[in-house]
Parts: C-alpha cells; structure tokens; sequence
C-alpha cells in the first residue's frame, strides 16, 4: 500500500521544490513585461529591480563614507572637483532630442522608475512645478530623481532660453504622459512679477490636469531632492492640509521693495513713484520663492476675488516671489494659512519646503551659528553644495535643498542620487 503510494510523493515533492524555486528567484521578475502588464511585484523582486535600476555613483569616491561625514573621504573628493577645470556635459540638448526619438530606450538608458512603489504613494499625487532656463542635464536628472508614475509635472522654460533647449525639454517630456511644458511661457526678468507668473502659468495647468493631486512643490534648476517620494508623501500627510513655507516678519530695509512702484523692462527699477497698501491692507510677511501648497491654497488663488486683487497688487513690486506666497499664506480665509499671530512665524529652517544655506549665517555651530560653513562654492551668498555638505544636508526634514550644481561639485549630486534610489527600494517602506 505505501509503496503504492510513492510515485504521487515524489510528485508532490517536485511539484513543490518547483514551487519554492520559482517564489525564491527571480523568475517573474521581468522589469520590461512587468511595466508594460502594469503588474510590479516589489516585496517579490526588490532585489532585482534594484540591480537594474541603481544609480550607483562613478568614480572611486564610496558615498556612504560621505554621506556619513568620513573627513577623509570627503577631503579626497573635494580634492577631486579642484582638479577638474570644466566638467565635461554628459548629455547636450542635441543629445537628449536625438535619444528621447526612442523613449522606451531612452527610459530605459536613464533607469526611471516607471511604477509605484506602494499603493499609498500611488493614493497620493504630487503636483511639480519646474522652473528652468538653462542646463538641459541638470533638469533631467531632477525629473528622474522626483519622477513617479502617479505624479504630475509642469515645465515652466523661459521664453528667453534657446530654441534647442527649448526642443530638448519638449523632446524629455513627449516621452512622459505626466509631464508637460507649461501652455504659457513668459520671458523671466530676475527679481520681477515674471518669476511668479511663470509658477501661476504652471499651477492653472496643473489644476486643469485630470490627476487628482494633493499638493505642489515648486522647484527651480538648482534644486534637488533630500527625500523619496514615499517620504516626500509621508512629511505632505503629516501638515494636515496645512501649506508649509518660510514665512516672517519682514526686515525693515525690504520695505521698499512693496512701497515703491518698479519698472521692468531688461531689468527692474525702483522709481519714485509710491504705492498704496495691499487689498485690505493684510500685512506683508517675508518668505522666498520655494513653497509647498495645498491643492486647495492653489484653487484659490485662482478663485477668490482678494487672491486676484493681491496678486494684481503685487505686479510692480521688486522681488514679489519672496513675499507673495508667505503673506498669503499669513491670511486667515486663504487654505492652508496659519495664523498672522507672531508664533506662527516660521523661518526657512523650520519649514519643509527649501533649505539653503546663507553665506551670512554660516560659522561655527558651537557658537551659535544655524550652519557649518559651505564646502562648495557661494553664489548670490547661497550656497552651491559640495560634498562636505551632504552630511549635514541629509539630517534636515527638509524636502528639498538649494543650490547643486553639477560645475561646482557633481558628486555630491551623484552621491545624492545613489543614496535617494536606495531608499526608493530600501528605505522604510510604507
Ligand atoms: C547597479 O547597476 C549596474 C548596471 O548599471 C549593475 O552592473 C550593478 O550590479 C548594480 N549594482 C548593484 C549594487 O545592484
Ligand atoms: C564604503 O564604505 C562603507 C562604510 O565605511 C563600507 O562598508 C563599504 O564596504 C565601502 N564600499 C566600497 C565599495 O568600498
Ligand atoms: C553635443 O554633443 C555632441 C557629442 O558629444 C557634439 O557632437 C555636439 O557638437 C554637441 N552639441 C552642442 C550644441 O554642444
Ligand atoms: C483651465 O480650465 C478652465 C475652465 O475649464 C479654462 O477656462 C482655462 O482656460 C483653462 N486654462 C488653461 C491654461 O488651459
């Protein structure tokens, strides 16, 4: 009777070492055909996809010993950027039109990630709004490191910008159905009305999208991204449908700047001309350009009278983006506003939106000062990261920071993307 009975045993016995195996490697884990199915198996084939979609860093610098602060490593990679003169572009626009004519290749070349993570970041949509003008490579791999298939993207290119780069950007986002070039394009004049029109451009579009997202991060070119998109989702969740910006009480010498009528036309000057108060004279508060927005904040900029007078209001004067969105965001019936009581006032180390690093307030920590001081290069008194920075960088809950550039210190970008599509697959999932 037993003996009878073997033949099936064995039988069983192979149908489920056959079992085992097939759970146990890869199999099933086609990246191309899962994509295209829609059918991603992450918790079944995170290491696989891992090993092809990483974006290991080049060279000999090891970014776990930078990012964890190892002063030799870091001496030796800034020793590194010394050397290099001109950093050569990897991709040029002409390039980048010439490979986006196959986007699967090319997606495929420049390893997005082309599903979900997780059903909660798949429930969440963030909307973006991409400021650029120049550096075609640089607002390729920001995309990359922010792109998520649930996602929306505004490109905002500046009229002024040249026609390849212009096609390049254009050629980038035909091969994305979530990324667009903003339907109105305007001629950037630094420190002018121009800079926030071109985010509003973007916002009535986004708004006009059908994806259903929950909140807009603005960003420029010189940004890039401290956290995932899961954690990116997580810090959205937990202000409540609260905007978060830098937001204070203005310093008396910016004063001028909203009391004086300016004139744009290359530039922007003052002239002797004043203007009157704002639209039911709300107090200005100070903030600057980067701002994390409720859908809700952005829907009403667009639907509220007060929104439109304030906005009107503000065309003339000098550097608007620095106070447009931190006063709103001070007035009670705006969505997502905090209250206009001091207590409320938030600097741009609290918020989540941007972190910079001041050339002013850099110094000694032990003494006082919010910051170590920069390890790149200062632009305008901001900061252009080095590596000895990406230590400090990635302890901050801020979102993103500024200012990269990949002529000052690309490894601390490449580290940055190393460390970011880790996370994307190992990080703390949700
Ligand atoms: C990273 O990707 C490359 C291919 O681009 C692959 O050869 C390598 O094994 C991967 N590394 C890891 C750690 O998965
Ligand atoms: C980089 O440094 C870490 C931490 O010191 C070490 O564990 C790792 O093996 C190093 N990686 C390489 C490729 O040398
Ligand atoms: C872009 O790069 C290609 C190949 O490296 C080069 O032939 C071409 O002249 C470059 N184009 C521009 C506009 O710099
Ligand atoms: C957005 O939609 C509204 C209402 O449907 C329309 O009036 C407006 O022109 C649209 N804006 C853009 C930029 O397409």
């Amino acid at each position: 009777m037993l003996l009878q009975l073997i033949p099936y045993l064995a039988c069983g016995c192979i149908i489920f070492f056959c079992y085992v195996v097939f759970q146990y490697s890869s199999s099933g884990c086609d990246l191309d055909n899962a994509i295209q199915t829609g059918d991603v198996n992450i918790a079944h084939c995170r290491d696989h996809y891992y090993k092809a979609l990483n974006l290991s860093a080049s060279g000999r610098k090891n970014c776990t010993k930078i990012i964890e602060g190892d002063l030799e490593e870091v001496r030796l990679t800034l020793l590194e950027n010394f050397h290099i003169k001109k950093r050569k572009v990897m991709t040029n626009d002409t390039e980048y039109i010439k490979l986006t004519k196959d986007c699967t290749a090319f997606k495929k070349m420049k390893k997005y990630v082309l599903f979900s993570m997780s059903n909660e970041e798949r429930n969440y949509p963030i909307a973006f709004s991409m400021v650029i003008h120049n550096d075609i490579e640089m607002f390729e791999r920001l995309l990359r490191s922010i792109y998520a298939p649930q996602n929306i993207y505004c490109v905002h290119v500046d009229r002024k910008s040249p026609d390849t780069f212009h096609q390049a950007v254009r050629a980038i986002a035909s091969c994305f159905d979530n990324v667009f070039v903003a339907s109105k394009l305007e001629s950037v004049v630094y420190a002018s009305w121009s800079r926030v029109q071109a985010d509003i451009n973007c916002m009535e579009d986004l708004l006009n999208s059908t994806v259903e997202w929950k909140y807009l991060i603005n960003t420029c070119g010189a940004d890039f991204p401290l956290k995932t998109n899961a954690e990116i989702v997580t810090a959205l969740k937990s202000l409540r449908e609260k905007n978060s910006m830098e937001s204070e009480a203005p310093p008396a010498h910016k004063k001028a700047r909203w009391e004086y009528h300016f004139e744009v036309k290359d530039n922007i000057a003052r002239t002797d001309v004043r203007k009157g108060p704002p639209p039911l004279n709300v107090p200005i508060y100070s903030g600057n350009a980067y701002v994390v927005l409720t859908r809700e904040f952005v829907k009403s900029l667009f639907d509220l009278d007060f929104a439109r007078d304030f906005m009107n209001w503000a065309k003339d004067t000098y550097s608007p983006d620095e106070f447009l969105w931190a006063s709103l965001h001070r007035v009670p019936w705006i969505p997502g506003s905090f209250p206009q009581h001091r207590k409320y006032d938030t600097s741009d180390l609290i918020a989540l939106a941007r972190l910079v690093k001041w050339g002013g307030h850099e110094g000694d920590i032990k003494n006082g000062a919010p910051y170590s001081e920069c390890t790149g290069k200062h632009r305008r008194d901001v900061c252009v990261y080095g590596s000895g920075d990406l230590h400090w960088l990635l302890q901050q809950h801020h979102l993103f920071a500024n200012k990269f550039d990949p002529q000052v210190d690309d490894h601390v970008i490449q580290c940055l993307e190393e460390h970011l599509r880790f996370k994307t697959f190992y990080g703390n999932n949700m």
